[in-house]
C-alpha cells in the first residue's frame, strides 16, 4: 500500500483546488486506482475478499477524508487571501456616477395606479397597433360615423389576409372593450398607455399618453363618476379644495357624456390647480352608451357603467409645472435631470403620491 501511502501524503500537499481535483480523479474517478480496487473484491473468493475488503473500503475512506480536510483549508486559505487584500469601506459616500432619472410621465403613470388601485381598479392593456373595430367601432363609431375624422389618424397599411387596415389607437378607449370582452363583470379598471395621433405643435405630439378608466357593474350612475373623478383628481394634486364642473358634451361611446372641469388659482404668479378662479378642462367622461355593452356581448338591461379618459402629458404637466409637452420627449438630459424622479420616490398613498 505505498501507492496509497504516497497520494494521502500528495493530497495533503495540493496546492490548489485543481490539482487536488486531478488527484480525486485519478483515485475516486470511474477509472480510478481506488474505483478499481473496490471493483476488483467482486471477483475475490470469499475468504480473500473478507480480509481484503476492509482494508480497500478504509483507503476510500480515508483518502475520501483527506480529499475533504485539504478542499476545506484551500478553501479558507482562498478566503483569507481576498479578506486581506480586498477592501470595501462602506461609510464612504455614494460614488458620483451619472444617475438616470425617471420620466415625468413614468412618475404620474406609477401615481395613477396607485391612486386607482386604492379605489378597487386594477390595471389592464391593450396594443397599440389596433384593429378598427376596437379603436373605433366597436366604441359605436360606425365606419363614415364623423368623430372618426376628429381623430387624426395614422393608418398602416393593410396586411394580406386582412380585412381592413389596422390603425394605431388614437386613444386608450379600445382597452375599455377588450377588458369587457375578457372578464366578466364587475369590473374597475384603468388603462394607462401610449395613443398616437398624426398632430404636432406646442401642446401635441403625435405620441401621447392616455388614462382610460372603466367601471362596469349594476345600477351604477354619474354620482359615482363624479365622486370618483373628484376622489381622484383630490389624491392626484394633493390638494382638498378641489373643485369639479361637468358639462354636458358629445363622446360616441358615452350617453350622456360630459366634459371635466377642474377649477384653478393664481399662486405667486402662477396657475395652479385648486380653488376655483377659472376652469379648465382635464377629462372626458360619461356612462358607457348601451351599444358599447351590448358590442362586449353584456346586456345592457342588466350592467351599466361609466368611463373616463384623460392625457397624462398633461396631468404631468400641471401638476408639476413644465409648460413645453415637446420636451417630454426630447432625451435632453438637463431637462430629465431637472424634472426626473430619483427611482426611490415610489408613489404611496401615505407618503404623499407626489412625494
Ligand atoms: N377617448 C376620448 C379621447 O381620446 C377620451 C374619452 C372621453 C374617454 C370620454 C372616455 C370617455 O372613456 O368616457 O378623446
Amino acid at each position: 500500500m505505498d501507492d496509497s501511502h504516497k497520494l494521502l501524503i500528495d493530497i495533503a500537499a495540493a496546492s490548489d483546488l485543481s490539482v487536488l481535483e486531478q488527484y480525486r480523479v485519478s483515485a475516486l474517478g470511474k477509472s480510478g486506482s481506488i474505483t478499481a480496487l473496490l471493483k476488483a473484491l467482486g471477483s475475490m473468493d470469499p475468504a480473500t475478499r473478507s480480509t481484503e475488503g476492509p482494508k480497500v473500503h478504509a483507503l476510500r475512506e480515508a483518502v475520501g477524508a483527506a480529499l475533504a480536510s485539504r478542499k476545506e483549508a484551500l478553501e479558507t486559505a482562498d478566503l483569507d487571501r481576498k479578506l486581506a487584500t480586498e477592501t470595501l469601506d462602506l461609510t464612504l459616500p455614494e460614488p458620483d456616477q451619472p444617475a438616470g432619472s425617471v420620466h415625468p410621465i413614468s412618475q404620474v403613470m406609477d401615481e395613477l395606479a396607485e391612486i386607482f388601485a386604492d379605489l378597487g381598479f386594477a390595471v389592464a392593456e391593450g396594443p397599440e397597433i389596433e384593429s378598427q373595430w376596437y379603436n373605433f367601432s366597436a366604441l359605436n363609431m360606425p365606419e363614415n360615423h364623423p368623430a372618426r375624422a376628429m381623430q387624426d389618424t395614422f393608418y398602416l397599411e393593410r396586411q394580406e389576409g386582412e380585412d381592413e387596415a389596422k390603425v394605431l389607437r388614437t386613444h386608450t378607449s379600445p382597452v375599455q372593450i377588450r377588458t369587457m370582452e375578457s372578464n366578466p363583470p364587475p369590473l374597475r379598471i384603468i388603462a394607462p398607455g401610449r395613443v398616437y395621433r398624426s398632430d404636432s405643435d406646442a401642446t401635441h405630439t403625435p405620441m401621447f399618453h392616455q388614462i382610460e378608466g372603466l367601471v362596469i357593474d349594476r345600477a351604477i350612475h354619474m354620482g359615482h363618476l363624479k365622486w370618483t373623478l373628484e376622489t381622484f383628481l383630490k389624491a392626484f394634486f394633493e390638494r382638498d379644495d378641489i373643485a369639479i364642473r361637468m358639462r354636458p358634451s358629445y363622446f360616441p361611446f358615452t350617453e350622456p357624456s360630459a366634459e371635466v372641469d377642474v377649477g384653478w388659482s393664481v399662486e405667486r404668479g402662477r396657475r395652479v390647480v385648486g380653488g376655483q378662479e377659472g376652469w379648465m378642462e382635464v377629462l372626458g367622461s360619461g356612462m358607457v352608451h348601451p351599444r358599447v355593452i351590448a358590442n362586449c356581448g353584456l346586456d345592457p338591461a342588466e350592467w351599466q357603467g361609466f368611463a373616463f379618459g384623460t392625457g397624462v402629458d398633461r396631468l404631468a404637466m400641471l401638476k408639476y409645472g413644465m409648460d413645453d409637452l415637446r420636451a417630454f420627449f426630447d432625451a435632453d438630459l438637463r431637462w430629465l435631470k431637472h424634472y426626473g424622479f430619483r427611482f426611490l420616490d415610489v408613489p404611496t398613498l401615505s407618503g404623499g403620491v407626489g412625494a
